[in-house]
């Protein structure tokens, strides 16, 4: 196993390592370094059905179960419910979904800048994105570095942002784009949850600016003004040179840290299939830590 920086000081390529098989303990505990190193891991080449893509994410933490799984009734294309379904495909039929799809419309939001499941409460660790199947092009996803951005706030902007929290819920970022069909069980299960503004790595003691598209307010402070301050910090972690565009292959996997990175997916011809699917861990820090 090798690595391959691919951006400075950020995304970073794993080399020669097969994520398919069992692995040993001083594999993942050294793929856990290299997260809190990089922010984002890129894997290519591999072979993963959803059975053993949940079963490497746990080796790394508990998975969450899918946000749209609470609704009553609703028909999932895939069967685990820890598994996310970030495709453009329709559960019924398995083909590009209508533009009008109920799935299609939440997706969408993932072309906002965002973290994932910051509006829960544990909220969203590692997220492991695998792609089956890409269009001939667009679809890239885009990744901003949250601690290189906190490292270059002014003093003072540091130190006022490491007191603030901010509320977070999906339905604020969905009524963003002007979606609002959420189920009253939907509601219940997800509610808002607040988080600081400011992450701290346990293990490397470092800082990150922590917001995201779901962040609706910042506690103790006017709406606008909170709203504000999240554009900026925002603007600071997808500055041109903090960002990583990652061009998905069928077969790549990419990790991310949610408490440390911002992401988007980027807009491609949705008559092509574009099959990813997630697998997020809760960040459940072990009590020695916490
Ligand atoms: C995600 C996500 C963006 C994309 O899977 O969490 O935001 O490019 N994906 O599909
Ligand atoms: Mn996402």
């Amino acid at each position: 196993m090798m690595f391959r920086e691919l951006h400075p000081g950020f995304a970073t390529e794993v080399v020669g390592l097969d994520i398919g098989v069992p692995l040993p303990d001083a594999t993942i505990a050294a793929l856990q370094d290299a997260i809190d190193a990089a922010g984002v891991l890129v894997f290519r080449g591999q072979h993963l059905d959803d059975d053993t893509q949940i079963a490497f994410a746990r080796r790394f933490g508990q998975p969450e179960r899918y946000v749209l799984s609470y609704r009553p009734g609703i028909k999932l294309r895939l069967a685990q419910a820890e598994m996310v379904d970030v495709s453009n495909l329709d559960a019924a039929t398995g083909a590009p979904q209508a533009p009008d799809s109920r799935h299609r419309m939440v997706n969408l939001g993932n072309r906002l800048w965002h973290t994932d499941s910051s509006f829960r409460s544990p909220r969203g660790a590692l997220s492991m994105l695998f792609a089956h199947a890409v269009p001939p092009e667009g679809g890239e996803t885009e990744f901003g570095n949250c601690r290189t951005a906190f490292d270059r706030l002014p003093a003072a902007m540091k130190q006022q942002i490491e007191t603030l929290q901010a509320e977070h819920s999906l339905m604020h970022s969905r009524a963003v784009l002007g979606f609002t069909d959420f189920s009253p069980e939907e509601r219940a299960a997800l509610p808002a949850a607040v988080h600081p503004l400011v992450s701290v790595n346990p293990r490397t003691g470092r800082k990150s600016v922590y917001i995201a598209s779901h962040a609706s307010h910042v506690l103790g402070m006017p709406v606008a003004e909170g709203r504000l301050l999240l554009a900026d910090l925002t603007e600071a972690a997808t500055r041109p040179d903090l960002v990583y565009r990652h061009e998905w292959k069928v077969g790549d996997l990419v990790i991310w840290d949610n408490r440390c990175t911002l992401h988007r997916g980027l807009a491609f011809d949705e008559s092509f299939p574009r099959d990813l699917r997630r697998v997020t861990t809760s960040d459940l820090l072990p009590a020695s830590v916490q």
